[in-house]
């Protein structure tokens, strides 16, 4: 059963703060989208311009009070510093979910990621109702695929054309985990 969940929501984990998004935080979001090839493996393009991020900010705001998405900040435990993002989607079928995330460059493999995505798993299944939570990396995205891996995620689909960029197709593998898997996996009793 999915419960409502207060725009001072947090999760933490043992060097990061989860958290729903502010506009200080934006100027870091855009920063680190100016990263050459930083969106080359995610659907859409980055804002253009700050003005185009902030106007995005209320929307995400709205799909949180709704219980639709909810997108979060993940920011240093001790300094507060923006380390990335990491968001969990309803699908279309019931009771399932999907993950998106991004680490600032500046910021990545240290693991940042996979504590973020692990705790994220923890807070669909608990809070959120899962049964099932689905991500999707490019198949060139070995990083992101390493994420989900480690975090116990399962293949179960190949994708071909998952999303495009220009005008070129970019195929994916499908990974997911059911709420059953990841109580085996014994994630429920943290
Ligand atoms: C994917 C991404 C989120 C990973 O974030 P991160 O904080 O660096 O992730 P972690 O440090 O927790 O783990 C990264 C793992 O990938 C591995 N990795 C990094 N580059 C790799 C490569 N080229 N080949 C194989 N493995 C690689 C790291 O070694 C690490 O695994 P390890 O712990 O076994 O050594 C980050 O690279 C990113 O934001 N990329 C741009 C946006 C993006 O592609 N988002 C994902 C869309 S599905």
């Amino acid at each position: 059963m999915q419960r409502v969940i207060p725009p001072d929501f947090t999760i933490q984990t043992a060097r990061c703060l989860l958290r729903r998004p502010i506009a200080a935080d934006l100027p870091h979001v855009f920063a680190a989208t100016r990263f050459a090839g930083f969106y080359d493996g995610m659907p859409g393009e980055p804002a253009a311009t700050m003005d185009e991020l902030e106007g995005a900010l209320p929307e995400s705001w709205r799909e949180w009070d709704e219980g639709i998405t909810y997108g979060m900040t993940i920011a240093d435990l001790t300094t507060n510093t923006l380390l990335g993002r990491v968001g969990i989607r309803k699908t279309s079928r019931v009771d399932e979910w999907n993950l998106g995330f991004w680490t600032h460059p500046e910021h990545q493999g240290q693991g940042y990621m996979t504590e973020a995505v692990s705790a994220i798993l923890t807070f669909g299944f608990e809070e959120l109702g899962a049964i099932k939570i689905v991500a999707s990396y490019a198949l060139w995205n070995k990083s992101s695929r390493r994420v989900l891996e480690k975090v116990g995620m399962k293949f179960i689909a190949y994708i071909p054309h998952a999303f495009k960029k220009q005008e070129y197709w970019v195929e994916a593998n499908k990974m997911s985990m059911t709420r059953r898997e990841w109580l085996l996996l014994g994630s429920g009793d943290r």
